[in-house]
């Protein structure tokens, strides 16, 4: 038995047949076409390295099964830079030094585009700093990550 779904990733359709209903949206959009952007840190819902926008919203896609999303439109990583011009999160997150080994930085950039994106970043250091709680960076890079969503917001 197979299902198909079809989601607009990054501004493109993209049909998938699946033969697993438990497949997850991070392993479809690695595995299946390739976007390896969104890392697989912990697979449980604890890091947040596997961050996309599932319809505007910020998920760990690791907890998403792609199944249930037939229709969404999911937007990664990949889809934020446009014409050669990075995104201004992404610019932030470069002039702050916002990272050092890199492994959560897109989930990093993905929860802060979806946090600014919410209207929820606000101006206040404390306020960034439990809105990308759900991040979880080994290099401990907040306070570059803090000042960069902060710049990115204004
Ligand atoms: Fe999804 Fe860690 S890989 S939250």
């Amino acid at each position: 038995m197979s299902w198909s779904i079809t989601l607009t990733v990054n501004g493109e359709p993209r049909r998938v047949e699946l033969d697993d209903p438990r497949v997850t949206l991070l392993d479809l959009l690695r595995e299946r076409l390739d976007l390896t952007g969104s890392k697989k840190g912990c697979d449980r819902g604890q890091c947040g390295a596997c961050t996309v926008l599932l319809d505007g919203r910020r998920v760990n896609s690791c907890l998403a099964l792609a199944i249930s999303h037939d229709g969404a439109e999911v937007v990664t990583i990949e889809g934020l830079a446009r014409d050669g011009a990075l995104h201004p999160v992404q610019a932030a997150f470069i002039e702050h030094d916002a990272f050092q080994c890199g492994y959560c930085t897109p989930g990093q950039i993905m929860s802060a585009v979806g946090l600014i994106g919410e209207g929820q970043a606000g101006d206040d250091p404390e306020r960034v700093r439990e809105g990308m709680s759900g991040n979880l960076c080994r290099c401990a890079a907040y306070k570059g990550i803090t000042e960069a969503v902060l710049e990115a917001q204004r």
